[in-house]
């Protein structure tokens, strides 16, 4: 056979993400990112990051920052997340991550960095007293990318405008030093310029509280969201709570415009049970919402259900999940060492 999954890892294409590790994992996170990440360790190599130094650039508890890191990790493996074929780790052991990030800041120009939205949003009103590091955030995010030279990077609706600053950082890199990564044989391009992966039905996945507000690990309601840690009369509870408008469901796709949370309901169905929304709504066009309801409750325990169970099972192991994160670690370190260490030479830096 000559599929792609048979080949040696060094020439399948290289995969990157990461996960903050802030709060509860909830559905949007695992359908908008990490069923993407089991799905693509097929054909790819994959390197999925905890992305620890990301979390602190807002103010954290060390204790429950210690605690979130597993969970993310918990949360991987209990996905589907293969370890040992692929790479899980987080961002803080492997320096490299800042050290490129450094370099970067360096790159990256100020002007394209206050473009960011995600920086406007999460430093709200007071932005004089946001981090620096919140400001930075988008060049480290480029950093963990680059450091491994990705080709690809899944992520949800709302990462697309830091891929797109990753780029820019990438191609500003390879032409502010053209000559000296061509003096050194490195081809043209240094970095290659990372191809960001937002597809299927639920890259963005919307609070039950309110169809036009992301569903988000930040949002004080914990009705808002499915944690991939509650149990079946949790998830239950709260899809039967989740708010809708007084009509019957559509038939049609179109029929879905203006009714944000219907819209919603049948995404997560559609993304959960692997059909088309089309295919959703052929089924479901015509009722109520509570017949509809029932439906989705029976499916999302199914999916659900057996992933918060390993993750409880997982976090009575920490010692087992520290040593998945320390060697995927010296694996990931392995990698990221000689691009930085090219790039010191490129820039100039004496090692
Ligand atoms: P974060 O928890 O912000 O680190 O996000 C981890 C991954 O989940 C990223 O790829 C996000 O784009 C994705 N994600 C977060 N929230 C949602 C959402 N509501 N719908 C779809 N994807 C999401
Ligand atoms: N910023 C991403 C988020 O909040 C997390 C992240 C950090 C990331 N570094 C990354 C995602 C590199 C993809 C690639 O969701």
């Amino acid at each position: 056979m000559t599929d792609a999954a048979s080949q040696p890892a060094a020439i399948r294409p290289r995969v990157f993400s990461g996960v903050q590790p802030t709060g509860n994992l909830h559905l949007g996170n695992y359908l908008g990112a990490i069923t993407r990440f089991v799905s693509l360790q097929e054909a790819h190599e994959c390197l999925y990051c905890v992305v620890d130094l990301h979390a602190i650039t807002v103010p954290q508890n060390p204790e429950d920052l210690r605690s979130s890191i597993r969970d993310v990790t918990a949360a991987f493996l209990a996905a589907g997340i293969d370890a040992k074929r692929h790479i899980v780790f987080n961002q803080s052991r492997v320096a490299e991550h800042a050290e490129l990030a450094w370099v970067l800041n360096c790159v990256a120009r100020l002007g394209w960095l206050n473009r960011m939205t995600q920086f406007k949003e999460k430093a709200g009103k007071d932005r004089e007293n946001a981090s620096v590091g919140l400001y930075a955030y988008p060049a480290l995010m480029a950093a963990d990318i680059l450091v491994y030279r990705a080709a690809f990077v899944p992520v949800g609706e709302d990462q697309k405008q830091h891929l797109e600053l990753a780029r820019d950082i990438a191609q500003k890199f390879n032409n502010d030093f053209a000559a000296e990564i061509e003096a050194r044989g490195q081809g043209e391009a240094f970095f290659p310029l990372p191809e960001p992966l937002i597809q299927g039905p639920a890259t963005r996945v919307m609070s039950l509280r309110d169809g036009t507000k992301k569903m988000s690990k930040s949002d004080p309601s914990d009705n808002s969201r499915i944690n991939l840690v509650d149990d079946a009369e949790t998830i239950a509870q709260k899809i039967r709570r989740a708010k809708t408008d007084p009509d019957a469901l559509p038939s049609e796709i179109e029929g879905l415009a203006g009714r944000p949370e219907a819209d919603n309901l049948v995404g997560i169905y559609a993304a959960l049970s692997g059909e088309a929304k089309q295919e959703v709504l052929r089924q479901f066009g015509g009722g109520q919402f509570s017949g509809f309801k029932g439906a989705l409750v029976d499916l999302a325990v199914a999916k659900l259900g057996p992933i918060g169970t390993e993750i409880r099972a997982l976090r009575a192991d920490p010692g087992h999940i520290d040593r998945v994160l320390a060697d995927g670690a010296e694996r990931a370190r392995a990698i990221a060492r000689p691009t930085m260490d090219a790039v010191k030479d490129i820039v100039g830096l004496l090692r």
